[in-house]
């Protein structure tokens, strides 16, 4: 009798929770209530973003910055020009100079683990900001959008742009078949999996009724994807598709790219093969983030959308995450089951995002304050 209710309790506390989220709440709170218990007034944050080569990243950490300052707080906003080592060394540096809080956009979600540690070690909490940081137990929230409807959005128009589909979901005018390509983000940041999961979930049933095809047959994400989300190398594999598979006559219709980088690269590549001249139009190619060369690519008719994050937003967000914890509260999350790191589920703040493309981006980049018109001429 004893031990059947010895072994019920155990059970019961099992089920409750499991070793690594159980011990990741717990260590959850306790940086809470050590930030709580600390006057945490006008302290330092350490900020670190992946690369000042793309525009975004740029946008991102001025504006983390100024929310953070605006809300009293000090800030070393650090970028690492995509090199693993850079990060983990600023990592270090901001842990040593005495932060008391870590925004971190990872470059591989993996590599930092032990930099990690010593934060844990030292109660200094960590947020995950725009990408998830993977396989490790100390990180505490997550900024993000909501990267899985970005891949949902980036197929969708991609299917609006073939008019196989109406902007209003109703079935488009056109009937295919159509030549598809498909490009992936880079394999060690955990969106770029979101990005593909999203967007096959929409294209998938028009690949098995073959009103799409994919000529070159390269659809798993692996083959697919670009590491560090490089221009050159989406040029180089959109330059091989077109001379190994887009010979005698064969067209491409349409490119699924995740993001504004690749679909420059994409551009160049279908441009340098006669694309865009007289009688033989761009296919449709998405994009992500609404970068200033790529809303003039819409603009211009190469590029036919991309997906719009208002960066202001998320840095809003993981500032006012930021000051919510250093003041020993609970931040506010939206999604407390999608954002598994392999260790935990990361309790996370998903924004939303728009589908910009000619019809709409004066409306969503112009009258949003987000671009001045002269920007973009
Ligand atoms: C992703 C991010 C995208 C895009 C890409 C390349 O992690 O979510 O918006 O910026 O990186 O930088």
């Amino acid at each position: 009798m004893r031990l059947s209710r010895v072994v019920i309790v155990a059970a019961a506390a099992l089920l409750a929770c499991s070793p690594a989220a159980c011990g990741s709440s717990e260590k959850n709170a306790d940086k809470q209530a050590a930030a709580g218990a600390a006057d945490n007034t006008g302290a330092l944050i350490g900020v670190t973003m992946p690369t000042r080569a793309s525009q975004r990243w740029n946008g991102d950490g001025e504006n983390v910055k100024k929310d953070l300052e605006a809300l009293g707080y000090k800030v070393d906003l650090q970028y690492a020009e995509d090199d693993i080592p850079t990060q983990v060394n600023q990592l270090e540096n901001q842990i040593t100079k005495g932060a008391k809080l870590l925004i971190i956009a990872s470059i591989d979600g993996t590599a930092m683990t032990s930099q990690l540690q010593s934060a844990a070690a030292a109660k200094i909490p960590v947020i995950a900001y725009d990408r998830l940081i993977l396989k490790s137990p100390d990180v505490d929230y997550y900024a993000t959008f909501d990267n899985y409807k970005v891949g949902v959005q980036q197929a969708t128009s991609l299917l609006v742009g073939l008019k196989l589909r109406n902007a209003d979901g109703t079935p488009g005018s056109a009937k295919g078949p159509f030549n598809i390509e498909l490009f992936a983000g880079s394999p060690d940041d955990n969106n770029a999996t979101f990005f593909y999961n999203g967007a096959m979930s929409v294209l998938q049933p028009y690949l098995d009724k073959g009103t799409l095809k994919v000529p070159s047959r390269q659809t798993d994400f692996k083959t697919i994807a670009i590491l560090r989300w490089q221009a050159r190398t989406a040029q180089d594999r959109m330059e091989n598709l077109l001379t190994s598979t887009y010979r005698a006559g064969l067209k491409v219709d349409g490119v699924l790219s995740p993001y504004d980088g690749l679909s420059v690269g994409i551009v160049s590549a279908l441009k340098s093969n006669g694309y865009g001249a007289a009688g033989q139009p761009y296919p449709v190619i998405t994009g992500q983030d609404a970068e200033v060369a790529s809303v003039k690519s819409i603009i211009a008719g190469e590029q036919y959308s991309t997906i719009f994050k208002d960066y202001r937003d998320l840095a809003k967000t993981s500032a006012q995450m930021a000051d919510a914890i250093l003041k020993g509260g609970k931040p506010a999350t939206n999604n407390d089951k999608d954002y598994d790191n392999g260790v935990k589920v990361v309790p996370s703040m998903l924004l939303d995002t728009t589908i910009v493309n000619k019809a709409n981006y004066e409306k969503a980049l112009i009258d949003s304050g987000f671009y001045q018109r002269t920007q973009l001429q």
